[in-house]
């Protein structure tokens, strides 16, 4: 591939950016998410023609974890590779952040909220992805058994350290996220974001309070798998093809695609129509259009769908019970 200059109407091409929470920082309506499509076993190219197109429109802000691949700690790898061979001179215009919380490697130490493990992973991060600092570390899950002042105390000890600018949790029940919001105060490390999965076919984040007391609490919300890891688009409105991720039987299972809920998508694609829209761009501006919500958080196998899913920062607002 040629030598990466990026595009110099990056910021005028229709990206909007909220702020997160009570903070300084501003995040892009829609960000990109490493969680598919840049392991190991995909093809460099592909992955890196995606964040490319990304930053050349405004996406400023990529979201990784350990664990990214497959096999783990291989999306972190690109993203590296990425810093060499196209975004090193963009380095402080980029808001990368990664996470520690799930398996990652053997033996006691490798996986959950321990200090020991949030500390080794983030180092191991940093090195994968050729940088000094991320921008935003998370917990990337609730640990129900170690004390949540020994994760949160690690957190903060991060930050002082310099290894990461702000912090966030994500997939904390709601007792818990109280706790990290005053502990984190209290010790001049403000929870920058929340990190959830909320979309048309899952409002847990509602149901449960978590979107309210970020608002409250001046903290962001950023929603993870927004459509639904492709449901919410028309990908499987007529049966399931080849290349999806359904066809891998792994994250998305196929029997979860019952009758009940290709009706509920026929249906909410036929509002999308009458709205003038996809699915996946009235999926995607239903978020944005919750309260309390910072940005959307996507994945993308082809540069084709990030195009259209970015058509969801211009969609208009919802009339009361349009969508149920
Ligand atoms: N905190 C957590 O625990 C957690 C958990 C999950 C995810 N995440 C984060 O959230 C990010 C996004 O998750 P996700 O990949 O599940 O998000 P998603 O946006 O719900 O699903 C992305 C997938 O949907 C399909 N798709 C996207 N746009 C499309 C379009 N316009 N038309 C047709 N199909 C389209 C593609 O699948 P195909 O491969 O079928 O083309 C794409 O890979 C992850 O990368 C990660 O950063 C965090």
């Amino acid at each position: 591939m040629e030598k990466y200059i990026a595009d110099e109407k990056r910021y005028a091409g229709g990206m909007e950016y909220n702020r997160c929470g009570r903070s300084g920082v501003l995040l892009p309506k829609v960000s990109l998410g490493f969680w598919h499509n840049f392991g190991g076993i995909d093809y460099y190219g592909r992955s890196r023609a995606i964040a490319r197109y990304a930053f050349d429109h405004g996406i400023t802000h990529f979201d990784l974890a350990n664990n990214y691949g497959p096999p783990y700690g291989s999306a972190e790898l690109t993203m590296g590779q990425l810093m060499d061979d196209d975004f090193r001179p963009y380095r402080d215009e980029l808001f990368i952040s990664t996470k520690a919380g799930y398996d990652m490697w053997p033996g006691p130490y490798g996986n959950w909220g321990s200090r020991k493990y949030l500390m080794a992973s983030l180092d191991q991060s940093l090195r994968r992805m050729k940088i000094d600092y991320v921008d935003l570390f998370y917990s990337h899950r609730y640990d129900p058994e170690t004390p949540l002042e020994e994760t949160l105390q690690a957190l903060v000890d991060i930050v002082r350290a310099g290894k990461a600018l702000y912090v966030g949790i994500s997939r904390w029940p709601l007792e818990a996220l109280k706790v990290a919001v005053k502990y984190l105060r209290e010790r001049d490390t403000p929870l920058l974001i929340y990190q959830g999965r909320l979309n048309l076919l899952d409002r847990a984040p509602q149901d449960e309070g978590i979107t309210d007391l970020c608002e409250k609490e001046g903290v962001g919300f950023i929603s993870f798998s927004p459509l639904a890891q492709g449901l919410l688009t028309d990908r499987y409105l007529n049966g399931i093809p080849d290349d999806s991720r359904m066809m891998r039987d792994h994250f998305l299972k196929r029997d979860v695609l019952t009758p009940e809920l290709l009706e509920r998508l026929r249906h909410l694609n036929a509002v999308a129509e009458s709205r003038g829209e996809t699915l996946a761009e009235m999926a995607l501006a239903w978020i944005l259009h919750q309260k309390g919500v910072t940005s959307v958080l996507v994945g993308a196998s082809s540069e084709e769908q990030l195009q259209k899913n970015l058509k969801c920062i211009a969609a208009e607002p919802f009339a009361d019970g349009q969508i149920v």
